[in-house]
């Protein structure tokens, strides 16, 4: 069983898709085993996006998930991580396929409604900067 970290962002929160999410994911058969809604800090934005710092977008793609709160948690289940991302589907707004989240609710590469770990090694760094052992329930 593996485990991977997804956020509704800030624009998923504020159009109201968090429901509709969460029901993916458990209707794929993946397990909910932690799930706050926060505002996450300057700090854990930059550390959760740490591999993009040096990019030209980093400034505003810190700015944007910072600007409300969000839907943290951490699912759980057989290749989570592969499977959530196929899911999700591309970041490129011309690429994501109808069916996948963003394909279905997004179509701003920035204001992507999601956010999924892109590997087990990332997940477990990711989980870390927004959850405390105890918060997760396995
Ligand atoms: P990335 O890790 O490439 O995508 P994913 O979210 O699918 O892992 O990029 C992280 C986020 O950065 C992406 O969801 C949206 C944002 N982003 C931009 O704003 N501009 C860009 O040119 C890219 C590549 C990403
Ligand atoms: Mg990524």
């Amino acid at each position: 069983m593996e485990k991977t970290l997804i956020l509704i962002k800030p624009d998923g929160v504020a159009r109201s898709l968090t429901g509709k999410i969460i029901h993916r994911f458990e209707q794929r058969g993946l397990n909910v085993v932690a799930l706050k809604l926060l505002t996450v800090s300057k700090a854990q934005a930059a550390a959760h996006y740490d591999e993009h710092k040096n990019q030209p977008f980093f400034e505003n793609l810190v700015g944007f998930i910072t600007s409300g709160p969000l839907v943290a948690m951490v699912i759980k289940g057989e290749n989570a991580v592969k499977v959530s991302r196929a899911m999700i589907g591309s970041a490129n707004p011309a690429e994501a396929q109808p069916g996948t989240i963003r394909g279905d609710f997004a179509t701003a590469l920035q204001y992507n409604v999601i956010h999924g770990s892109d590997s087990a090694a990332s997940a477990e760094r990711e989980i870390a900067n927004l959850f405390k052992p105890h918060e997760l329930f396995e």
